[in-house]
């Protein structure tokens, strides 16, 4: 079974809303699925090795600036290969700031170097994902991302 991470950091929960409703759609059988919260649970990159896929979550701070608690994390990637592995990036952001959802952009960058297949598409919600177009836009990151795992 395709083993998959869903990883995200979020302060008032909107982010966490979508790794949850990623989570639900997954979690059909199909995939053996961790969850984890990087502002509470240690989480190194070497460990993503232990994973087919992986989804990252955000929220966008400070002008368009990766949380603080991600930095490490994201700087971290520049020093590991993930061929073969499959990443999917998904975060909340508010339009009302200049870099709306950035951090989803830097890490889907950042992912790129890795030799990791990233896809193209991303998940950009506007404060809590409720609106149809977001919550379409949630599931297709979701199929695709299935569907690269298994072919
Ligand atoms: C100090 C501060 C700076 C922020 N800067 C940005 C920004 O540059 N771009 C953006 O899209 N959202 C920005 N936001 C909005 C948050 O990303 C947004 O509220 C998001 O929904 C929070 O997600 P969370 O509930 O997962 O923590 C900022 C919020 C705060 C409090």
């Amino acid at each position: 079974m395709k083993k998959i991470l869903i990883l995200h950091t979020s302060l008032t929960g909107n982010t966490e809303q979508i790794a949850y409703l990623l989570k639900t759609q997954l979690d059909d059988g199909r995939f053996d699925i961790t969850t984890k919260d990087i502002g509470y649970e240690n989480i190194e990159v070497d460990d993503l090795q232990d994973f087919d896929g992986i989804l990252v979550g955000t929220y966008t701070y400070d002008d368009g600036n990766l949380p603080y608690e991600i930095e490490d994390f994201h700087d971290d990637l520049d020093h590991v290969d993930l061929t073969d592995k499959i990443v999917g990036v998904f975060g909340s952001g508010d339009r009302s700031y200049s870099y709306f959802c950035n951090a989803v952009n830097l890490f889907q960058e950042q992912f790129k170097k890795t030799n990791a297949t990233v896809l193209e598409h991303t998940v950009k919600v506007e404060l809590y994902p409720e609106e149809d177009e977001d919550l379409e836009s949630i599931r297709e990151l979701g199929v695709q991302f299935a569907h690269a795992l298994l072919g």
